[in-house]
Parts: C-alpha cells; sequence; structure tokens
C-alpha cells in the first residue's frame, strides 16, 4: 500500500490491469481432503495465489500451559514460504506472520464449536505456496474448509475477501500491483447464516461511503466465495462415500 507507480491500475473503461471489472474477483478453485495425514485438509487457488492448509486434532494441547479447562484452543500457523514471492522472502515466523495466525484463529473461534473439546488443541496450518495479494483471506477461506473437512463441528464456514481502493476506485479482491500502489486493503470475512463480520482490518484510506460500497461488495463476494467452499466439500464427501460404498462391496 502507498507505494507509486506510473502503472494504470484502473483503465478509462473500468478494467483492471489483469482484465477485470472493478466488482470482479479472481477466479477460485478449493479441493478438499488432500493430504492423507491430517484430519483435514484442503488447497486453494485464487488469481495467482496458492495455498495449502492442513487442520490436526482436537487433539491434546500443547504446550501444556495453553489447554484451556473449558474449550478447545484454536493454533493458528500461517507461514508464507521463502519461494512464494519474487523477492525471496526470509523463511520463518515474522511480526505479519504472527498477526495474521492470530487473526485468522479468532475468526475461526467464532464458528468452531471449541466448548465441544475442553483442554484439547485444533491445529490449523496454513502454507502460502504462491502470493499475489489477498493471501490471509485465502488462508482463511481454506482453514474453514480443512476443519469441516476434519469433521469439526462447526456453527457455518467461513468465506473472506478483500475490497479495497486503487486509482481512486473501489475495487473488489486486490490483486499484488493494487494491493502494492493501491490507496486502501480492506480484508473482511463473515459468517454467512447470519452476515456477521469476524475479520475486518483496515491498510489505506477511504470515504465512509467507498468503504460502505466496497464492504457490500465484498460480503456479496464472500456469499459467492461460500458456495465454492460448500461445492469442494460436497464434492469430498461424495467420493469418501464411493469409496465407502465400493469397500463395502
Ligand atoms: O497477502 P495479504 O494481502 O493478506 O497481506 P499483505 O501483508 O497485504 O501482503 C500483500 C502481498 O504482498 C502478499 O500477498 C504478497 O504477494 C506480498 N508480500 C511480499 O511480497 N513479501 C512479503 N514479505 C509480504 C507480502
Amino acid at each position: 500500500m502507498s507505494g507509486h507507480t506510473d502503472m494504470v491500475l484502473v483503465d478509462e473503461n473500468g478494467i483492471r490491469i489483469d482484465g477485470r471489472r472493478v466488482d470482479e474477483k479472481r477466479p477460485i478453485k478449493i479441493e478438499a481432503g488432500v493430504l492423507k495425514n491430517a484430519s483435514g485438509s484442503c488447497y486453494l487457488e485464487i488469481g495467482k495465489n496458492k495455498v495449502l492448509c492442513a487442520v490436526y486434532g482436537p487433539r491434546e494441547c500443547r504446550p501444556r500451559h495453553l489447554q484451556d479447562p473449558t474449550k478447545a484452543v484454536i493454533q493458528v500457523k500461517y507461514n508464507m514460504e521463502a519461494y512464494s514471492v519474487t523477492d525471496r522472502k526470509r523463511p520463518g515466523t515474522d511480526r505479519r506472520s504472527v498477526e495474521i495466525s492470530k487473526l485468522i484463529a479468532e475468526a475461526l473461534e467464532c464458528v468452531v464449536q471449541t466448548e465441544l473439546y475442553p483442554r484439547a488443541s485444533i491445529d490449523v496450518y496454513i502454507e502460502i505456496l504462491q502470493a499475489n495479494a489477498g493471501t490471509r483471506c485465502a488462508g482463511l477461506t481454506a482453514a474453514s474448509v480443512a476443519l469441516a473437512d476434519a469433521g469439526i463441528p462447526m456453527r457455518d464456514i467461513v468465506p473472506a475477501i478483500a475490497c479495497g481502493k486503487a486509482d481512486g476506485n473501489v475495487l473488489l479482491d486486490l490483486n499484488k500491483e493494487e494491493d502494492n500502489y493501491g490507496q486502501a486493503d480492506v480484508p473482511i470475512a463473515i459468517v454467512p447464516s447470519t452476515d456477521e463480520i469476524v475479520l475486518l482490518q483496515m491498510d489505506g484510506n477511504m470515504t465512509r461511503e467507498e468503504l460502505d460500497h466496497g464492504l457490500d461488495m465484498a460480503i456479496a463476494a464472500a456469499h459467492e466465495v461460500y458456495e465454492i467452499q460448500r461445492d469442494a466439500l460436497k464434492r469430498r464427501y461424495a467420493s469418501i462415500s464411493k469409496k465407502e460404498g465400493e469397500s463395502d462391496e
């Protein structure tokens, strides 16, 4: 955000550098159950972002001092691989990954029925294999699917997407250039059954009217992401049922 470029991010016809309209999200692909050893897993692509998520648990919480006698704790580790960006990213935990892990865990706590598993831990690993802006939203969207794939009871699954502003236009789902050189980036996640907002951040500046417009676009798009998450889970359950049917024969 706030970098400078001579690049035209949105042309006079309202078309963005990747050919999208201002209210268009990037293509999304979601596949559940991609890792055999995890309790639940998900692979997700949105535009050039590629994300893998693995869920383990509920299992005994380690380290023990983190145990909560009233509920499970959700431990999220968001990690951006060194090779995921064009400039090599220094491997390991940094302030940004700690912040993103914390806000994803807080969003998931709003839907996971943690009270069913006192003293347990639900461990969520999010690996960003390729990054092109919007990775926290992609990571949270994938994590919800992986938790559902693990069979962990949830009130709902959480879709996430960003809105923002570049070249004076309110945009849906910013790509890297729009994120780097635009005026605002606003990731949001919702609980679709209630439209409750479980993640909202704002980097940059927008007027109140622009923000309202951006949030309307992002909430509508989040409902579309939700349908893609549900379709991925339906495909996963259909393939499990088919395999079980075959082994019964
Ligand atoms: O990915 P997200 O939009 O959630 O977070 P960000 O901190 O706004 O980062 C935006 C983008 O900048 C990332 O998706 C990466 O493409 C890029 N980035 C990078 O190239 N190197 C970093 N150390 C961090 C981010």
